[in-house]
């Protein structure tokens, strides 16, 4: 069982994702979301590329969900925000969410890959727990912003490289990256993903409380899967 780390959707492209397991990961905050909702209730999560066609879900049946540049989009149900995905309300709903960049690395996994999972620090353990059983090469693919690397998707891809390194092997120089930095990190999780370019970026919009809910590990313990008809369920 190989590892390799894709730091952002712009790299995609050079990784061979036939035949693997991919774990998408955008910590802040459309994995936690989809992680934290679906294991709190929600029956299906849509990812969709365009605010265009999540409004067209709507229409559908489904609720609506998403940002753009971190703030919801107007006239949808929710945000992406963890606590949003938590309502009791939402219980045995289907959401449609549509986010910068999380949602992307869905899509760009989504016909190419084995399988496709939702990892987050908030369901760390069975991420690692399940790549383990399923013994397949694995693709940990970071979300980044909007092309870019970050550090918060860089750390929790190096905690799953932590996890696994007595039963995988890896030794491209991004994947030992990652490990390494998640090791000089992991002392203090919270505080190194509130410096973070994203957490600066959200912490304009006051939503600290989320970035602290997000560097939380192992509040879950299922882990979403991308189905058949491209809906993510646990
Ligand atoms: C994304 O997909 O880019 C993020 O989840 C943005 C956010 O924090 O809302």
């Amino acid at each position: 069982m190989k590892i390799e780390v894709c730091y952002t959707p712009d790299l995609i492209h050079q990784f061979d994702l036939k035949g693997k397991v991919v774990v998408v990961i955008d910590v802040l905050r459309a994995t936690s979301c989809i992680v934290a909702g679906l294991n709190s209730g929600i029956e299906r999560i849509k990812p969709i590329a365009s605010v265009e066609e999540c409004r067209a879900l709507g229409d559908k049946g489904y609720m609506m969900a998403g940002e753009r540049g971190g703030i919801k989009i107007e006239g949808f149900d929710l945000g992406n925000s963890p606590f949003d995905y938590m309502q009791p309300q939402l219980k045995g709903e289907k959401i449609a969410t549509t986010t910068t960049n999380g949602t992307k690395a869905i899509s760009l996994s989504s016909d190419a890959a084995d399988q496709v999972l939702i990892g987050a620090f908030l369901n760390l353990t069975s991420v690692i727990k399940t790549l383990e059983k399923q013994n397949k090469d694995i693709i940990l693919f970071c979300a980044g912003w909007k092309g870019k690397y970050n550090l918060e998707d860089s750390l929790f891809a190096g905690a799953v490289c932590e996890g696994l390194i007595k039963s995988a092997t890896f030794n491209d120089d991004a994947t030992i990256s990652a490990l390494y930095l998640y090791k000089s990190m992991s002392h203090d999780l919270h505080y190194y993903i509130n410096r973070s370019n994203h957490a600066a970026r959200l912490s304009g919009f006051g939503i600290m409380k989320d970035i602290e809910y997000c560097s939380r590990i192992d509040e879950f313990s299922k882990v979403p899967y991308l189905n058949k008809e491209k809906e993510l369920q646990i």
